[in-house]
């Protein structure tokens, strides 16, 4: 098994991976996670198929996100997951990071917790189906602007194109009034099929989600490791994806 650091010519194998695992990652997505990430985006290499990736982003020292963990099917169960959490978390702890934090499907929930994640709370994916329609504008630039940024005051609901649906994400808002309006402006009159991320502890997130006619699809668990690292919730409506928190 080789480890290694994922460079742009990876991007189609890491595409690969996560379309056969049915994620709604683009190419694009890909793109901005290995930017962001700053050399912390690694993958396994085997029998000449990207097998595994992880990948660490860094918001100042204070905090750290851990995403895009996944396998093929294929090359399950040899380890491949826990060595390269292995490595983003030797990477975080070298440029020492305070908090790790990451969102847990419930396959990956196991391997964490034997590496000493916490559970901090429940994360929600939900869904709204329609018809497939064309939209033009793509916000991947102003929401690697705004995560770049870390200290977030603005009010700001962003969206992007998915290999699935589109996604909404981030929003953070001062009211659940302006969230809505937002929203509203967010979503447009098309009816198309649309993934929105939400942490439900914040209830008027939640409630929004359900008037706008989304759909709890699955749960998560956010996890940390390091130091406890609570923040306010009630201004975020959408999360900018498990893979950037
Ligand atoms: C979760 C996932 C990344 C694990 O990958 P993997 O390379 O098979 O993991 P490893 O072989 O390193 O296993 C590490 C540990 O994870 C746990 N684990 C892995 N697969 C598991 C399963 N199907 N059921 C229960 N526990 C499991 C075990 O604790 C295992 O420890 P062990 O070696 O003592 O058995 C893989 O199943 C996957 O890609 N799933 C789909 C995508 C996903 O949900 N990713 C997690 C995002 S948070």
């Amino acid at each position: 098994m080789k480890v290694r650091k994922l460079v742009a010519d990876d991007i189609p194998g890491a595409l690969e991976l996560s379309t056969v695992v049915g994620w709604n990652q683009t190419a694009e997505d890909w793109r901005l996670t290995l930017e962001l990430s700053d050399e912390g985006c690694f993958g396994i290499e085997c029998e000449g198929l990207l097998a595994a990736t992880a990948s660490l982003i860094c918001y100042g020292r204070r905090l750290a996100w851990v995403g895009m963990v996944l396998t093929r099917p294929e090359f399950r169960r040899r380890g491949f997951a826990r060595r390269l959490l292995a490595e983003v978390l030797s990477l975080a702890d070298n440029r020492g990071i305070q908090t790790v934090k990451l969102d847990a499907t419930a396959q990956g929930q196991p391997l964490y917790e034997s590496l000493g994640f916490i559970a901090e709370q429940a994360v929600e994916r939900w869904s709204r189906d329609g018809a497939q329609a064309e939209r033009a504008p793509v916000d991947r630039d102003r929401l690697r602007e705004f995560l770049s940024r870390g200290n977030v005051t603005d009010e700001i609901a962003l969206w992007r194109n998915g290999r699935v649906a589109s996604y909404l994400g981030p929003c953070v808002s001062k009211s659940r009034e302006s969230a809505r309006q937002l929203i509203a402006e967010t979503l447009g009159t098309s009816g198309e099929r649309w993934f929105w991320d939400l942490l439900p502890e914040n209830r008027n997130a939640a409630q929004l989600a359900a008037e706008f006619g989304f759909k709890v699809e699955r749960p998560l668990v956010r996890m940390y490791r390091g130091e406890p690292l609570h923040v306010d919730q009630s201004r975020l409506y959408a999360i900018a994806g498990f893979e950037f928190g």
